[in-house]
C-alpha cells in the first residue's frame, strides 16, 4: 500500500470581516501616511482628484479584483495559483515572491527606526537639528559612497520587528495575520484620528491644508503627474505583487469577493485623505512656527517622518503626544503591511516544499531578518534603501503587474473564466467593462507609464546617486528580481500537490 502524506492545512481566514482586515492592514501603511500627502500637493492638490481618481477605478480596483480572483479561484499562493493558470506563467509568481523579499528587507528597517522614534518623542533626542541628528548621529550615514560600519542604535529596534513579525507570521494566517489586523487596525485608526484632531488643532493648519487642496489644474498637464498617481495607486492598495493573490487564496468559496474589494479600495483612499489632512495640517504649523511658506517645508517619506515631524514635534503644544501618535501609527500600519508581503513568501515556500507553518515560517524569515539586520545596523543601509526601493517600485511592482495582466488576458486567456469565478458569490458582478479594463485600458495605461518612467530613469539617474550605485542597487536589484522568478519556477511541483485548483472548499486544505 502507498504512503499517503498528511495533508497541509494551508490556513484561512475565519470570516469576511478578518479578511477585510487584514486586506486593508497590508493596504494601509507607509504609502498612505507618509507618500500620498506628498504625491497629492506635487501631482496638483484638489486637481489631483482626477488622476487619482482615473488611476483608482480604471486600475487600482480593476487590478486589485483580478487578483483577488486568481487567488480565490486557484487557492494557492502567487506561483501555485500562476502555475494552476498556467505553468508557463509560475515565474510570474516567483517575480512577485522576489520582489516582496526585497520590499520586507528594507520595509522592516523603516519600522524599526519609527520605533525607535515613539521613544524619542519624549526625550526629543534630536535637539534642535533633526536632519544632522537622524542621518548624522542616529544612522551614521555615509553620503554617496558604500561603508559596512556597524551602527548599533538601530540594532535592537531592527531585532524586535524582526522576532515580533517571525512570531506572528509562526502563528498562522487567522491567529497571527487575521488577529494582528483585526486588533491593531483599530487602535490605527483611533490613533489616527487622534492626531488628526490635535494637528487640526495647531495654528497654521488651516495654511497647510489650503496649500494641499488649492487646485492647480495646469499640473495635470504634466504626465509625469499621471505616471505618480498610478505609481501611488499601486503600491498603497498592494496590488500587482502577490500579496492579494495570497490572501484570496485564505477566503471560503461564499465570500463576496467583489464587494470586500470596494469596501477594501474605498477604505485605503479614505485613509489617504485622512493622512493627507493630518500631514498637511502639521506642516500648516511647521511653516508657520518657523516664518517659512507651506511649500518650503513640504517633503515626503524619511524627510518628513524623520525629519519635519520632530521639529514639528518639538515646537507643538503637547508635542510628546503628537510624536507618540504619528510614530505608533506608522508602526500599526506598517506592520499589518510587512506581514502581507512575508505572507507572500512564506505561503510560496510552503506550497512548493509542502512544509509545516513554523518549518517554512523559519526558513523563510530568519535569512531575510539575518540580511536585513546585517545591512541596515550598517552605515549605508539607508542609501541602499532609497535606490532599492525607488527602482523595485517602478521596474519591479509595475513590471511584473502590467505582465501578469498580459499573460493571463493574452497569453491564456483566461479572465472571462475569471469574471465569472468572481461574480458567481459577488455582489458586485464583473461583466464586459471588467474585462476591457484589465486586458485593455489597465495594461495600456501600464504601458505608458512605464515607458514615461523608463524615459525618466535613463535621462535623468535618480537622486543623483553614482552611476554604477543605481546600477547595482537600482536596476540589479529589479533585474535579480525577475531572474529569480525564472530560476525559481524551474523546479516541479511534489507529485501530490495538485496542479488544478480544487473544486470544493473541503479540497483548499490539502
Ligand atoms: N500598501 C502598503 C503601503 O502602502 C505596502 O505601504
Amino acid at each position: 500500500m502507498t504512503q499517503v502524506r498528511a495533508p497541509i492545512d494551508r490556513g484561512r481566514f475565519s470570516n469576511k470581516t478578518v479578511f477585510i482586515m487584514a486586506a486593508i492592514g497590508s493596504a494601509v501603511g507607509l504609502g498612505n501616511i507618509w507618500r500620498f500627502p506628498y504625491v497629492a500637493y506635487e501631482g496638483g492638490g484638489g486637481a489631483f482628484i482626477l488622476p487619482y481618481l482615473v488611476a483608482l477605478l480604471a486600475a487600482g480596483i480593476p487590478l486589485l479584483l483580478l487578483d483577488y480572483a486568481i487567488g480565490h479561484s486557484q487557492r494557492g499562493s502567487a506561483p501555485l495559483s500562476f502555475a494552476r493558470l498556467s505553468r508557463r506563467l509560475e515565474f510570474i509568481g516567483w517575480w512577485q515572491v522576489a520582489i516582496c523579499v526585497v520590499i520586507s528587507v528594507y520595509y522592516a528597517a523603516i519600522l524599526a527606526w519609527s520605533v525607535q522614534y515613539v521613544g524619542f518623542s519624549f526625550t526629543q533626542a534630536w535637539g534642535d537639528d533633526p536632519e544632522a541628528f537622524f542621518f548624522t548621529e542616529f544612522l551614521r550615514a555615509t553620503e554617496n559612497e558604500v561603508t559596512l560600519d556597524f551602527v548599533p542604535a538601530v540594532l535592537i529596534p531592527m531585532v524586535i520587528i524582526w522576532v515580533v513579525a517571525i512570531a506572528v507570521m509562526a502563528l498562522g494566517v487567522q491567529r497571527g495575520i487575521g488577529a494582528t489586523s483585526v486588533v491593531f487596525i483599530p487602535v490605527l485608526l483611533i490613533a489616527f484620528i487622534a492626531l488628526v484632531v490635535q494637528a487640526l488643532a495647531l495654528p497654521g493648519a488651516i495654511d497647510g491644508l489650503q496649500s494641499l487642496f488649492a487646485p492647480n489644474w495646469a499640473a495635470l498637464l504634466d504626465p509625469a503627474v499621471w505616471a505618480s498617481a498610478f505609481g501611488q495607486i499601486f503600491f498603497s492598495l498592494s496590488v500587482g505583487f502577490g500579496i492579494m493573490i495570497t490572501y484570496a487564496s485564505y477566503v471560503g468559496r461564499k465570500i463576496d469577493m467583489t464587494g470586500s474589494g470596494l469596501v477594501v479600495g474605498f477604505a485605503n483612499s479614505g485613509f489617504e485623505l485622512l493622512a493627507g489632512i493630518g500631514v498637511f495640517s502639521a506642516l500648516g504649523f511647521l511653516a508657520q512656527a518657523s516664518g517659512a511658506a507651506v511649500a518650503d517645508v513640504v517633503a515626503d517619506g524619511i524627510g518628513l517622518a524623520f525629519i519635519a515631524f520632530p521639529a514639528i514635534i518639538s515646537q507643538a503644544p503637547f508635542g510628546e503626544l503628537l510624536g507618540m501618535l504619528f510614530f505608533l501609527s506608522l508602526v500599526l500600519a506598517g506592520f499589518t503591511s510587512l506581514v502581507s508581503i512575508l505572507e507572500v513568501v512564506i505561503s510560496a515556500v510552503r506550497d512548493k516544499l509542502e512544509l509545516g507553518r513554523v518549518g517554512a515560517t523559519l526558513v523563510v524569515t530568519v535569512p531575510m531578518a539575518i540580511v536585513s539586520i546585517l545591512l541596515f545596523t550598517t552605515t549605508s543601509g539607508i542609501l541602499v534603501l532609497d535606490i532599492a526601493d525607488h527602482f523595485i517600485n517602478r521596474f519591479g511592482i509595475l513590471l511584473v503587474a502590467l505582465v501578469a495582466m498580459l499573460a493571463v488576458g493574452w497569453a491564456v486567456r483566461r479572465v472571462p473564466s475569471l469574471a465569472e469565478h468572481m461574480s458567481r458569490y459577488g455582489s458586485l458582478k464583473l461583466g464586459r467593462w471588467w474585462i476591457v479594463l484589465v486586458t485593455i485600458v489597465t495594461p495600456a495605461l501600464l504601458a505608458v507609464m512605464l515607458g514615461l518612467e523608463l524615459i525618466t530613469a535613463v535621462s535623468e539617474p535618480y537622486g543623483g546617486f553614482p552611476g554604477w550605485m543605481l546600477a547595482v542597487f537600482g536596476w540589479g536589484t529589479a533585474a535579480a528580481a525577475l531572474l529569480a522568478g525564472i530560476l525559481l519556477s524551474i523546479p516541479k511541483w511534489r507529485s501530490t500537490t495538485p496542479l488544478e485548483a480544487p473544486e470544493h472548499d473541503e479540497e483548499v486544505i490539502r
